[in-house]
């Protein structure tokens, strides 16, 4: 999967461009091109910017037409030091249409050499398996965990262990979050219940510590209604929860009047808290997945939001941080220089940490086209190192990027 890298200078009207068949790995577009277009110009939401767009101008067109076959699309000079010009690109394993087996949670056991991930939980993909994908050989097992591991979904490394969100069941399983030790591979429960009520779907986890305190943030949600049809009746709002180890406390920390919680993560200096809304674009509003914000006409959105963690480590001064070009941000990792990349339609979308888009790995690519555009089109990635794992529905594919993201002993593993 090797190419050249294809540069396209920014503003280079009358430049000679490269022909837009070229199998470029990496294509660049300029940054003023996501918001100044000729006049004119079309878009489709549907679609993702580089595939939707058509304008008057030949040079631009040919831009996006080069970046919607490519596998990375960069907007930034930052992007291209992360991504490299070259990246090797293997697909690992595919496996047919209907098993998505390579779905969700994508998180990286350094101690193991290896990446977890899970299968979605929807239709008739239950219960959700958890795999293991084994980084120097490439081979894909089945985590064979001692104890009850029912429906994973998001997952956090955490000293040692891998803390899951499991969805309930429509059976007796309540869901709620277990622990994975990584070496015995011995499932402890951490959380079932909030007051004797069920959660709705844990969904995500990230673990933030500060002096000789660590906290546990994770995101309930109504998703698996998604996968059960005879679920037991809602008892709890979508909320974001704090586990304290040291107090045991568990205590609620954003409500679904604010929005309804996907994704997790904090950045490397444990400052701030970043949570993926997976309102309005998703699912109609109905009795499963009911309106968050003041009324159905209201709802929240398809945003990425930060929090500051203040002194008590509680998330205050919400603010928007991304707004998403198409469907919702579902996974999110945060590397250690602070980049924010997240499980898009578009593929995985990275940002910088002021929020600019630097750049895209491209679901079109990935996914390929069937997929892209849907509901079920791409949510999650793991980032191992200096290697990027694609979760793409029924394919894997690995991505040697041209530094380490994420060192072994980062706080944030994730
Ligand atoms: C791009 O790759 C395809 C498939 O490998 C190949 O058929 C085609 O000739 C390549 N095009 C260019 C311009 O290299
Ligand atoms: C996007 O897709 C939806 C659902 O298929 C459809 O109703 C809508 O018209 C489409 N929008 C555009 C701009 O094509
Ligand atoms: C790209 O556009 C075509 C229509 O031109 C559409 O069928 C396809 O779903 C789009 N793919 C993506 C990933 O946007
Ligand atoms: C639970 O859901 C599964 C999958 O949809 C279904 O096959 C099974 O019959 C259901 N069990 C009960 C007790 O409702």
């Amino acid at each position: 999967m090797s190419a050249t890298l294809l540069l396209l200078s920014l503003g280079a009207l009358g430049l000679a461009l490269p022909q837009a068949s070229s199998n470029a790995s990496v294509v660049s577009v300029p940054q003023e091109h996501t918001y100044l277009l000729p006049d004119g110009f079309e878009g489709n939401s549907n679609y993702t910017f580089v595939n939707g767009t058509h304008t008057s101008s030949d040079t631009i067109n040919n831009v996006l037409a080069a970046a919607k076959a490519a596998p990375a699309i960069s907007y930034d000079q930052e992007f291209l030091d992360v991504v490299g010009t070259d990246p090797e690109i293997k697909l690992i394993e595919e496996r047919p249409e209907g098993h998505d087996f390579a779905y969700e949670m994508g998180v990286w056991v350094p101690e193991r050499n290896s990446v977890w991930f899970t299968t979605a939980v929807s239709g008739d993909r239950v219960p959700a398996v958890m795999y293991e994908l084994d980084l120097g050989t490439n081979k894909i097992s089945e985590v064979q965990t001692k104890g009850n591991l029912v429906n994973p979904n998001g997952g956090y490394y955490f000293e040692g262990k891998v803390y899951i969100a499991t969805y309930p069941n429509n059976q007796t399983y309540s869901g709620g979050v277990v622990a994975v030790d990584v070496n015995t591979l011995e499932v402890e429960m951490i959380t079932n219940s909030y007051f004797g009520l069920r959660y709705n779907g844990v969904d995500d986890i990230a673990w933030a510590s500060r002096d000789d305190n660590s906290y546990m943030y994770y995101t309930d949600l109504n998703f698996a209604f998604l996968a059960y049809e005879n679920l037991p009746p809602l008892q709890l709002p979508a909320a974001v929860y704090r586990w304290d180890p040291q107090q045991k406390v568990v205590l609620p920390i954003i409500s679904r009047n604010e929005i309804n919680p996907n994704g997790v993560r904090v950045s490397p200096d444990m400052k701030t808290l970043y949570v993926t809304d997976s309102d309005a674009t998703f699912a109609a509003a109905g009795p499963n997945s009911p309106a968050s914000g003041p009324s159905d006409t209201f709802w929240l959105g398809p945003y990425v939001w930060a929090y500051d963690l203040n002194e008590a480590m509680m998330p205050v001064n919400r603010r928007l941080f991304a707004q998403v070009r198409q469907g919702i941000a579902d996974g999110m990792h945060v590397d250690d220089a602070g980049n924010v990349w997240t499980g898009e339609y578009e593929g995985a979308v990275v940002r910088n940490p002021a929020g600019k888009t630097i750049g895209v790995f491209n679901s079109q690519y990935f996914s390929a086209d069937k997929d892209a555009g849907t509901a079920v089109g791409f949510a999650n990635f793991a980032l191992a190192g200096d290697t990027l794992v694609m979760l793409s529905a029924t394919r894997l594919w690995t991505v040697k990027l041209a530094k380490t993201v994420v060192a072994k002993d980062s706080p944030i593993v994730n």
